[in-house]
């Protein structure tokens, strides 16, 4: 499993790329409003993340016809080569996505919810298909249980010749919101999860590890007193 960040703050991407297992970057409207960003910066702000992270960086189209998110998805593309272009799963999502799958420009489908829309958006030549397990479970369902659906469905099939560059698509666990999250995503073969810089923070804690480290370093301290 590779691990994206799921935010628009420079600082945390900065942060948690020195740490050295961050693969990429996914970003949305609402990770960009929460920085405080201006559209007027935004194609700059999403180059800076670029110039941060070696790996694909998900830039999304906020636009709702197939013409605007092609015209996005071409300006975002030309700010940097690791640009995934993010686009919401509907209809003139994916007549979108065909285009600019076509055109060499990998796309990350969002805001998937089911099964048939993840099979949709990997025939329509998307790179990347992000399902969303927080939100599911915010209204009551199992966002793990469609997870663990989309990974299988979409791992019995080859879908490399609807992909860019005949790659295979590759599933983004999103809307992560804790790291029992991560590690059932990671269990069930998600490609990759994308995170809150919080939850990347709790990935690394564990109190036996504390107590472990605790107990050298006292340890440590008798021998150089010895
Ligand atoms: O980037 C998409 C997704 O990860 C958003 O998560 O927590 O707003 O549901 P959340």
């Amino acid at each position: 499993m590779k691990f994206f960040l799921d935010t628009a703050d420079l600082d945390e991407i900065e942060e948690a790329a020195s740490w050295g297992a961050l693969a990429g970057v996914t970003t949305n409207p609402t990770l960009y409003a929460r920085t405080g960003g201006k559209l007027s910066d935004f194609h700059n702000h999403i180059k800076r993340i670029c110039d941060i992270v070696d790996g694909p960086v998900s830039a999304e189209s906020v636009a709702m016809t197939r013409e605007e998110i092609v015209r996005d998805g071409r300006e975002l593309a030309e700010i940097a080569p690791n640009v995934v272009v993010k686009v919401p799963t509907m209809v003139e999502g994916l007549a979108a996505t065909r285009t600019l799958a076509d055109e060499g420009i990998p796309v990350n489908m969002t805001l998937c919810f089911s099964v048939p829309q993840a099979i949709l958006a990997a025939r329509a030549g998307a790179r990347y298909i992000s399902p969303f397990v927080g939100r599911f479970d915010d209204i009551s369902e199992d966002g793990l249980e469609q997870l663990s659906n989309v990974v299988s469905a979409i791992g019995g099939y080859d879908f490399s010749e609807s992909t860019v560059n005949h790659e295979q698509v590759e599933i983004i666990a999103a809307s992560i919101r804790s790291a029992n999250h991560v590690t059932q995503a990671a269990l069930m073969g998600a490609d990759i999860a994308t995170v809150p810089f919080a939850v990347l923070k709790k990935m690394v804690q564990h109190p036996l590890t504390d107590r472990g480290l605790d107990a050298f370093m006292k340890d440590w301290e008798k021998v150089q007193n010895a």
